[in-house]
């Protein structure tokens, strides 16, 4: 995976715990990357190894010169807090390059209206696909935005403009879970009653409209109820997640042994051995095998590999697509060998 180290340009307080880190393309190349798609900032933890954290860029690479992630503070948490606290204007933060597929495409003949669903932080790679879309196309957008309330609501400023600028294409619906008492607007959280009433009273076509969503899992779980019942077309629907799926502990623990796992990434071939309670990636990297991850949660897609030989079972397959699990591809932050002689091939 290629590696950047960005100077920050401009830092913007958004809210009181969420700023958005403008940084300059390298001197030698601009940084490409798809609206939707997220950068991996490395920052040194407290046992000198780095650590890694997935930020989805706020910034269009059809309206921004810079590029820019918006991070919101996470309660003890060591990389939003280092971020909305300590980098400084100037400062260089290492990256790796962009990654994703909560994307929207471009180059795909699409013509039906997008729907936007997100709270909290996941407005970020909402805000990045809502600019490009308007700049580049003709299409209609419902943003549905859920927020605790007005002073936490994430570029409140700039989405009032260009609702203003794009007046007959753009409408946002917000709705907050603990307003203030002069808020006239919608109450509560996004689910699925309401939900569906935005999007009758803003006429979305269920079956031709594309949905994009990122937030809270529960918000996200109500939101496939309405395209179950609503039959929206699979291939209409993105998401994505900033956290991993609650896990139900007994069902992850089958009668699992230790394994020897080979794998082959970057020209070298390591074989190594995975204990019972290990993932194949937390094996390598407990020996600093040097193999590409991110999100080490199933969501990101950084580890991704072909497995070749042998049986392994992941945790958590929602990051992958029916046909790339049918064709042997795994995610090595969450896949366990289950038998002997497991091959994985690492592009
Ligand atoms: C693909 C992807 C894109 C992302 N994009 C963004 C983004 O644009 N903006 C953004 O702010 N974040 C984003 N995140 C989340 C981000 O990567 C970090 O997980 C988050 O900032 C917390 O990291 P931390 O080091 O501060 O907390 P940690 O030190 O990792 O965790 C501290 C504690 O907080 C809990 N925790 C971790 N994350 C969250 C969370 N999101 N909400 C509530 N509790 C949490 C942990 O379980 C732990 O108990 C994204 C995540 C992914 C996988
Ligand atoms: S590291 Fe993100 S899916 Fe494995």
């Amino acid at each position: 995976m290629k590696t950047y180290f960005l100077q920050v340009q401009k830092i913007v307080r958004e809210t009181e715990d969420t700023v958005s880190i403008h940084f300059w393309h390298p001197i030698s190349e601009q940084i490409k990357y798809k609206a939707g798609q997220f950068l991996t900032v490395l920052i040194p933890g407290s046992d000198g190894k780095k650590v890694r954290r997935s930020y989805s860029m706020s910034s269009s690479p059809a309206t921004d010169s810079s590029v820019a992630i918006t991070v919101k503070r996470v309660e003890g948490g060591l990389a939003s807090n280092y971020l909305n606290d300590r980098l400084r204007e100037g400062d260089f933060l290492e990256v790796i390059e962009p990654m994703g597929r909560f994307v929207y495409e471009p180059e795909e003949p699409h013509h039906g209206s997008l729907v936007l669903i997100g709270a909290g932080s996941g407005i970020t790679p909402l805000f990045s696909i809502l600019k490009t879309v308007l700049k580049t196309t003709d299409r209609k957008i419902l943003l549905i935005y859920g927020n605790r309330d007005e002073e936490n609501i994430i570029f409140k400023e700039r989405l009032q403009q260009l609702e203003s600028e794009y007046a007959r294409r753009f409408t946002v619906v917000y709705i907050l879970s603990r307003p203030s008492g002069v808020w006239v607007g919608h109450r509560g959280r996004i689910h699925q009653a309401n939900g569906v009433w935005f999007m009758k009273e803003n006429r979305v076509d269920f079956k031709n409209d594309y949905f994009y969503m990122c937030g809270p899992e529960e918000m996200m779980d109500q939101m496939q109820k309405i395209y179950k019942l609503f039959e929206v077309p699979a291939e209409h629907i993105f998401y994505e997640r900033f956290n991993a799926p609650a896990q139900e502990e007994e069902e992850h623990l089958p009668d699992l042994k230790k394994q020897t796992v080979t794998v082959h990434y970057d020209g070298e071939t390591h074989v190594f051995e995975v204990e019972p309670h290990q993932t194949i990636l937390e094996a390598a990297l407990e020996l600093d095998i040097d193999l590409p991850y991110s999100c080490q949660a199933g969501m990101c897609t950084a580890c991704l590999g072909k497995c070749l030989e042998g049986t392994v079972k992941m945790d958590e397959d929602e990051g992958l697509t029916e046909k790339e699990i049918a064709e042997g591809y795994v995610l090595t932050c969450v896949s366990r060998p289950m038998s002997e002689g497991v091959v994985i091939e690492i592009d």
